[in-house]
């Protein structure tokens, strides 16, 4: 059995009184601070700017903003206010675009509204309630399914960060590699500093010194070093979105990562829940790759690093193709390779 209560100590995304607080991931580790959100844009404003951040967390931010939007509206019908939400719907849509999760949580809130009545605000809100407490649980049972698959005394290397704070908490990789631990399977956990927002540095080792697990921080270019020397046995990461053929769109750096740990022998395990696969997208290089301001890589701790007039380009997602991956974990089992095959008998197992 896992203690969660010890292993699973922050909470970012809090629904009370009417209004969503957001634990602002940006201040991490040194400030502990939370962003009221009182209407749907600074939700959507926040998921822009990473206040909050991470697939599934993104997700559950925008069906709660969905909430604050129907509180504002006032006294109207269902029919009224499925219309009236629509431009708030597309504005929290359009804040991030390669994690799925954003659009199917917000997919899932319009499909409430399609078929409710009078109780249309009760609905909606329970369908918020119900969209975090299915990605707890789905953490908690990938967590226990990934630590199976990795041998006692091997060694881990997990890239941004995963964790309590980028789901509804445990984590995805990151609830693998906790679980792993509890467990006592896994001897070392590296994590990845992941610039140039530095999630593994700022969030990663922190949420792992909250449990007490002892965790080793690299710096990025380290990595196929670590796994070269026998250090590695498996690379855990979650994802942004997987597609119908399972390639998998995750923090840029994460398609290096598969290329030195297949190169090593070393073996690569992707976690994620279902809610971040997309099977209507066939192969990864359908997938959206956000890029965001070059200007985010040209400090460092709030200081210029860079010459002035140099250029830099900033995809914040790379795509790692199914051939790369051992094993995808899901809340519907863990799947190998063929993946097509085995994410449509996932599909259908729904
Ligand atoms: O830009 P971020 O910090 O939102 O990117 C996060 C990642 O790439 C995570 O690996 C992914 O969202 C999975 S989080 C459980």
């Amino acid at each position: 059995m896992i203690d969660y209560a010890r292993y699973d100590r922050v909470r970012a995304v809090v629904f009370r009184d009417d209004r969503l607080r957001l634990l602002d991931q940006r201040r991490l580790p040194f400030e502990e601070v939370f962003i009221d959100c009182e209407d749907a844009d600074a939700v959507a404003q926040a998921i822009a700017d990473l206040a909050v951040r991470g697939a599934p967390a993104i997700g559950i931010a925008g069906a709660w903003a969905v909430v604050l939007a129907a509180g504002a509206l006032g006294e109207v019908s269902a029919a009224q206010a499925r219309v009236s939400l629509v431009p708030v719907l597309d504005r929290l849509n359009a804040a991030r675009p390669t994690a799925v999760n954003l659009a199917w949580a917000l997919a899932r809130m319009r499909g409430v509204l399609a078929e409710a009545g009078d109780d249309w605000r009760a609905r909606v809100r329970a369908e918020a309630e119900s969209i975090e407490r299915e990605d707890l649980a789905a953490n908690r049972r990938m967590g226990a399914q990934g630590a199976a698959l990795i041998a006692p005394g091997s060694g881990v290397l997990t890239h941004c960060n995963t964790g309590s704070l980028a789901t509804a908490g445990f984590g995805t990789a990151l609830g693998v590699i906790r679980a792993g631990v509890a467990l006592g399977r896994i001897a070392r956990v590296f994590a990845t500093e992941t610039r140039p927002w530095m999630q593994g540095a700022r969030l990663t080792v922190w949420e792992l010194q909250q449990d007490g697990i002892d965790a080793t921080l690299i710096a990025d270019s380290a990595a196929a070093h670590l796994m070269g020397t026998g250090q590695v046995q498996w690379v855990i990461v979650g994802a942004d979105r997987i597609t119908a053929q399972g390639d998998v769109a995750n923090k840029i750096g994460t398609l290096q990562l598969a290329i030195a740990a297949r190169h090593f022998g070393v073996k690569f395990m992707v976690v994620a829940p279902w809610s971040t696969v997309d099977m209507a997208t066939r192969s990864g290089a359908d997938i959206p790759i956000e890029e965001r301001d070059p200007a985010e890589l040209l400090t460092s701790g709030g200081r210029r690093t860079v010459a002035e007039g140099v250029r830099a380009l900033n995809p914040v997602f790379d795509v790692t193709p199914a051939a790369l991956i051992d094993a995808i974990v899901t809340e519907r089992g863990v799947l190998r390779a063929p993946f097509d095959v085995a994410l449509r008998g996932a599909s259908a197992s729904a």
